[in-house]
């Protein structure tokens, strides 16, 4: 099926009630920065988590992985998570796949030239819609990685579905190494997603601005306030911008008037126990896993296999 184009994507969502746009239009270049931000903020827990919890285990995974593979990071990024990876297992392999295909792939040179041997390949694409890799990616010993909780930003069914798609790039000798955020105190939760300085609005808000720029629309960012919350039946932190007055925002073929109050919904962000999300992997087609998890339990990360 072709992908609606994001004209089509975002009007459709600002046209539904209530409305939304996707989280994937957060990240222009300014909403990359400030994204960035957000992993070093106090309130912020999960990055230096997920990363103290893989210092912490470095010798742990290295064992279950085992060197000489090939490791397959879905949103690589900046690529580092992967060099620190890169390290501690010392691949034959790496590919990195990305949406910003080419900010990847100057990330990915980066990789070969610390790692002199290291067969490291950029691929462009949108991993929710399957990632194709080149026929040519060595198949033994594949290892997924998928790290800072990013599979929580997808509702549970589009969820599981990711998951079996990452078991199918691999062998049954393959694994997945992913991180997920735990369920724990509503305050510590509420407030990595609204922190004291503001980055996380300015973050959400930032989305306005890029949507501005994408379909020519009228959005007046001061107007919309940041609001994130804990839904506790969802399990998940929703994130949303709700109008601070009547708004009537225009866009080339469109409008939509938004009453004072008013939310659009961004993203959510899923806290899956440890059972849960063992049990979802199971369905996924990864039966055996081993989960490592810091004192606190706030945050696991799960080495998956067949
Ligand atoms: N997946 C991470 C999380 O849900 C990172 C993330 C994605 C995020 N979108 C965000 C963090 C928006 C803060 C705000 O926590």
């Amino acid at each position: 099926m072709p992908l609606p184009s994001p004209t089509d994507d975002i009007t459709r969502g600002l046209n539904q009630r209530p409305a939304s746009i996707s989280p994937k239009y957060f990240y222009d270049q300014h909403g990359s920065e400030l994204f960035e931000e957000i992993t070093r903020l106090p309130e912020y827990y999960p990055t230096r988590t997920e990363t103290a919890l893989m210092q912490q285990h470095a010798d742990g995974i290295a064992r279950a992985v085992g060197p000489g593979g090939t490791l397959i990071e879905l949103g690589a990024g900046n690529c580092q998570k992967a060099r620190t990876l890169c390290r501690l297992v010392q691949p034959a392999c790496f590919v990195g796949v990305d949406i910003s295909a080419d900010f990847l792939q100057a990330a990915v040179q980066g990789l070969r030239d610390d790692f002199p041997g290291l067969d490291a390949r950029a691929v462009g694409g949108d991993m929710t819609q399957g990632v194709v890799l080149p026929a040519d990616i060595p198949r033994k010993g594949r290892l997924v990685f998928y790290p800072g909780s990013s599979i929580g930003n997808f509702d549970p069914p589009h969820a599981l579905e990711l998951l079996a798609h990452m078991r199918e790039l691999i062998d049954d000798d393959g694994g997945l190494l992913i991180g997920i955020d735990l369920p724990k105190d509503v305050q510590v939760l509420e407030a990595a997603y609204d922190d004291a300085a503001g980055v996380t609005a300015a973050f959400n808000r930032n989305v306005l601005t890029h949507v501005n720029r994408l379909i020519g629309s009228d959005f007046d960012v001061q107007q919309w306030q940041h609001r994130a919350f804990f839904n506790q039946e969802e399990s998940r932190i929703e994130m949303h911008l709700e109008a601070l007055a009547d708004a009537d925002v225009r866009w080339p073929g469109g409008a939509r008037r938004f009453d004072q109050g008013e939310r659009i919904h961004t993203e959510n962000s899923y806290k899956y126990p440890l059972p849960v999300f063992t049990d979802m992997l199971a369905r996924a087609g990864f039966s055996r896993a081993q989960a490592w998890t810091d004192d606190r339990g706030w945050f696991a990360v799960l080495h998956a296999r067949p």
